[in-house]
């Protein structure tokens, strides 16, 4: 994989999204950074990566943003619950909340995409296909489960080649006071094994490391294309995470 490829990465400046950027950009990939806030984007990356600035509750914010992107990675989220991180209203005085960055904000941003894309890659959440269940049912109060689910269902519509991953509840960072030198200086690794399946039945945590590895590696593997799987950790680490095998049972 060269430089002829442009990653759009949404949501690059979130806990997962600089994780995904760093690795891209140690593979020399070339990155395009979305993110709602320039200056943000520019403290943490520091002119190493493309900056666009994009709202994807507005569609016209993301039709130049997604010209020449091979991949996209949406790394987008907002909180389960009521928060401070909902208030950024729109001009349908719409609060930022999972149905309108996971359901409506994913939907205008599978609209924008080259028909032609590559990939797109997109981080959704284990529980969403048990949303009744305890601890999904709590977790689900606002809708995000919905949100999400709703999410993949438009990517898998869209006939774009896809990949969906489907993380536990993230742990490690988010390295928001971090900036990117640190980040690639920091090599950390997730601390315990991969873990992957399918059908939505595991349960536990998942390194934001690891689900940042697994957006990148995925893209190495044709096997992943039109694939949704979990991610979770446990167990002993290896000394190297072969994704080959691991995506081999997807
Ligand atoms: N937390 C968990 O336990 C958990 C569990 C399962 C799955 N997930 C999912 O995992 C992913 C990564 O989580 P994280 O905690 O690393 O993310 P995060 O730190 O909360 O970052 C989310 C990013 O989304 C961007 N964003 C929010 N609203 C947006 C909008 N309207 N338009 C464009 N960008 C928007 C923000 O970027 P700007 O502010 O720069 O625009 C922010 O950097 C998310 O999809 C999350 O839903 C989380």
């Amino acid at each position: 994989m060269g430089n002829k490829n442009l990653v759009l990465v949404a949501g690059a400046t979130g806990g997962v999204g600089q994780l995904v950027v760093s690795k891209l950009l140690e593979r020399n990939m070339s990155v395009l950074a979305l993110t709602r806030n320039r200056d943000k984007a520019n403290q943490m990356f520091d002119s190493r990566v493309e900056i666009a600035v994009g709202d994807l509750r507005y569609p016209n914010t993301l039709t130049e943003v997604t010209k020449g992107a091979t991949q996209i990675i949406c790394c987008t989220g907002t909180t389960a619950f009521p928060s401070t991180r909902w208030d950024f209203v729109n001009i349908f005085n719409a609060q930022n909340t999972p149905q309108e960055v996971d359901a409506k904000g994913v939907k205008n941003l599978v609209e924008a995409a080259d028909k032609n894309l590559d990939r797109f890659v997109f981080i959704s959440s284990c529980g969403v296909l048990r949303k009744n269940n305890f601890p999904f049912n709590i977790l689900n109060a606002f809708g995000v489960l919905d949100a999400k689910l709703e999410g993949e269902t438009v990517i898998k519509a869209s006939g774009l080649p896809y990949t969906i991953i489907r993380p536990a509840r993230l742990i490690d960072g988010p390295y928001t006071s971090y900036d990117l030198n640190s980040l690639l200086k920091a090599k950390t690794d997730g601390k315990k094994a991969v873990v992957i399946g399918t059908g939505d039945t595991l349960n536990g945590e998942t390194s934001r490391i690891d689900v940042a590895n697994a957006c990148v590696a995925c893209l190495d593997y044709d096997t992943t294309i039109n694939k949704t799987f979990e991610i979770i950790n446990s167990g002993e680490r290896p000394t190297k995470i072969n994704w080959e095998q691991l995506f081999s049972q997807i």
